[in-house]
This record gives C-alpha cells, sequence and structure tokens, in this order.
C-alpha cells in the first residue's frame, strides 16, 4: 500500500524531508479496525513530530493524525463497527499515523463520520475536536447543556483548527458568552463567522480591547497559542475561582502563584492523553466523536475546512506541513485520495 513517511527529520523545504513509500499491509486483531483511508488532513503536531533532529529511523514513520475512510476489516474483539462503516478519527501518536491507503486504529477511538459531508470535510474534523471538546467540557467543566448563559469563554487563538472548533462547541452547546481571538482581518471575519460574539486581538492589549467591549472578568480562558506571552494577560482577566486551559506548552516557568490569590484551576489538555494511556477513559473519544457527528448533522455546527490541496502525496503533504508552519493557518487543510494504483488488498 501507498504511505507518505520519513526516514530522517529534515526542513520542509528539503525534497526528502517526506517520502512516497510502498509499506506492508497491516493486518487488524484485537479491538482495531482496519480503514482505507479517503482523506487526511495536517496538524502542528505534524509539524512538529517531523521537526528538523540527527535521528534517523530504521523503518520509515509514518506521520498523520487526522483521517476519514471506510472500515474493511475488524480485529476479533471489535464490536462497535462493521466493514462499510465510514468513520472518522485521530488515533494514537504511539502507533503509525494514518497518512497511508490503510491504517489500523482501536475503535474506541473512532466516530461515526456524520452523514451530511463528504471524506475530505470529515476529515478536517477528528483531532481538533476531540482536543476542544475535552478542553472544554472535561478540563474547563464547561456545561454542554447550554447552563453557561452567566459565562465569558475567551478562546485565545480561535482561527486555528482547534480554535475554530472550540467557538463552534462553545456557541452551540454552553450558552456562554464567547470571545475569540484573531490578528488580522481575515482570521477575524472567520471567527465572526464561526459564531463568536466578539473578536479582539491577541497581539493587542486584550484587557483594553475588553474593558472597550464592556466586559470585565472571564469565567473560562482556553489558550490555544503562544502560553508565554498571554499567561500574565490571562491571570489577569481571568475570574475568582474560573479556570484556564492550556492545549500549548510554556517555553519558560509559568508563575503558576498569580493565580492562587483567585483559586483559579489551571488544566493541562493532551488529546493523545488517552489514547497513551489506554484503559476504559479511551471509549469518552468515540462517545464525543458520535457527538460531534450529531452537531454537524444537525447542523449547530460545521466542517472547518478551508482548503483541500488534493491527493495524498508526500509533494502535498510538505506543501501542507509548510503552510502548517507559517503558523498563519486559519481553519483545516485537507487532502483526499491516493493518486494512480499500487495498493494491496485488505488483509
Ligand atoms: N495538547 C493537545 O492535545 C493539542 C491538540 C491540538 C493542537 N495542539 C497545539 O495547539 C496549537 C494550536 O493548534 P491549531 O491546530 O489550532 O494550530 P493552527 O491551526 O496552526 O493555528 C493557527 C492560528 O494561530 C493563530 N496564532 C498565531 N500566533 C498566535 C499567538 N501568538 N497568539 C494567539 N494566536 C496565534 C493564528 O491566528 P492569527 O493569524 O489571527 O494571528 C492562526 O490562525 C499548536 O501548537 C498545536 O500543536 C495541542
Amino acid at each position: 500500500m501507498k504511505a507518505i513517511g520519513l526516514t530522517h527529520y529534515l526542513p520542509v523545504d528539503h525534497p526528502d524531508a517526506l517520502l512516497d513509500l510502498e509499506l506492508d499491509m497491516p493486518v487488524p486483531t484485537g479491538r482495531d479496525l482496519l480503514v482505507k483511508i479517503e482523506a487526511i488532513s495536517v496538524n502542528p503536531l505534524d509539524t512538529k513530530m517531523r521537526a528538523p533532529r540527527p535521528k534517523v529511523e530504521s523503518r520509515p514513520r509514518v506521520l498523520g493524525w487526522d483521517a476519514a475512510g471506510t472500515v474493511v476489516g475488524t480485529g476479533a474483539d471489535a464490536s462497535l463497527f462493521h466493514t462499510g462503516d465510514a468513520v472518522f478519527y485521530a488515533g494514537s501518536i504511539v502507533r503509525q499515523g494514518s497518512n497511508a491507503q490503510y491504517h489500523l486504529v482501536d475503535e474506541r477511538l473512532v466516530g461515526h463520520m456524520p452523514a451530511s459531508i463528504g471524506f475530505a470535510e470529515a476529515a478536517a474534523l477528528p483531532l481538533t475536536s476531540i482536543t476542544a471538546w475535552e478542553s472544554l467540557f472535561e478540563r474547563l467543566r464547561c456545561s454542554p447543556t447550554g447552563q453557561d448563559r452567566n459565562d465569558t469563554i475567551l478562546i485565545i487563538g480561535g482561527a486555528g483548527g482547534v480554535g475554530s472548533m472550540a467557538i463552534q462547541l462553545a456557541k452551540a452547546l454552553t450558552g456562554a458568552r464567547v470571545i475569540a481571538t484573531a490578528s488580522r482581518s481575515e482570521s477575524r471575519a472567520w471567527c465572526l463567522a464561526l459564531g463568536a460574539d466578539h473578536v479582539i486581538d491577541h497581539a493587542g492589549d486584550m484587557a483594553l480591547q475588553l474593558q472597550d467591549l464592556g466586559i470585565g472578568a472571564i469565567q473560562k480562558i482556553l489558550c490555544l497559542n503562544d502560553i508565554d506571552t498571554h499567561f500574565p494577560a490571562m491571570a489577569a482577566l481571568i475570574a475568582p475561582e474560573g479556570s484556564i486551559c492550556s492545549v500549548v506548552d510554556n517555553k519558560a516557568p509559568l508563575k503558576i502563584e498569580a493565580l492562587k490569590d483567585k483559586s483559579v484551576t489551571f488544566a493541562w489538555e493532551s488529546m493523545f492523553t488517552r489514547s497513551r494511556f489506554g484503559g476504559a477513559a479511551m471509549i469518552a473519544q468515540h462517545d464525543l466523536l458520535e457527538q460531534v457527528a450529531r452537531c454537524i448533522d444537525n447542523g449547530s455546527i460545521r466542517s472547518t475546512m478551508t482548503s483541500n490541496l488534493g491527493s495524498i502525496t508526500a509533494a502535498n503533504v510538505r506543501q501542507a506541513h509548510a503552510r502548517i508552519e507559517s503558523g498563519r493557518s486559519i481553519g483545516k487543510i485537507v487532502l483526499a485520495g491516493f493518486s494512480g494504483t499500487g495498493h494491496g488488498t485488505p488483509g
């Protein structure tokens, strides 16, 4: 089967940074599904995994943790899906990625694909939906049943992949006022189109902009970019007993003690925690993807796909990596279909 992977960790402008490979067909066992991949999307995670370093892989590493496709085989213990089901999922960072014609994934990490959209639109959704959902409803403890009417949620980095889902899920499900941040006219327009009540500029003085809008303390803050720069503002803006969640690493120590007087809860989100550590918690990602699919099908949220770069080749995936590395991506970049022949028979 065809796959896109690497053996050397090279800069994105190097022609061998990603390679077109021919790999053996995987065989499903246990609770695995064998999925015929129809479309993928690319995340900053892929570029971080590909970041230049001296390491050399003896066996090619396949990247990609966002896919939509069709179940073509199941392990003996799988029970949630049948052959022929259309599915979408992010999978597990400790296994080979989904940039391949056929891919194995534990069924507990997989959702039935929304019926109302195609494979490309669906591939835009899983990783960022899982991240946004776990951040809002589990780490920040937002209400998924509209009970947060008196709260304001601030989403820092609103136009990126995760922010695009967080704005929509917060607006569709919590009842809270949603403020997103964006620094350019096109990213600002995207956040408003997704339903943000207000957009402020993360490159400017956020406290001053909120003051101009007549908005005081913020009950919940989701940080999706540059926590080192934004932490002092978050510590100042957060309401007493409020909550802050970050999906991004700090580069320098954070002055976490700044949150003590207000008894603020600080939470990390890593969407691979459940797949990495396994166990009963994994099924939560199946459940939340099923709920996201229902939200898509009932029209309360929409796909965040903003560009489709064409077939899944090393050159096209490398182009997607370059766009992500610019740090200015809006919504999600998708690729769909494998050009030519050469794929094997599902085993
Ligand atoms: N922990 C986890 O489980 C997890 C999961 C998913 C993603 N992540 C991480 O979360 C981050 C965001 O992911 P993503 O997919 O949303 O990325 P993305 O799509 O590449 O985000 C691009 C957006 O970031 C905004 N941005 C750039 N610099 C910013 C800054 N200094 N402050 C605020 N926003 C800024 C840009 O908005 P403007 O152009 O308007 O400035 C742009 O629209 C990445 O670092 C990713 O690796 C972590």
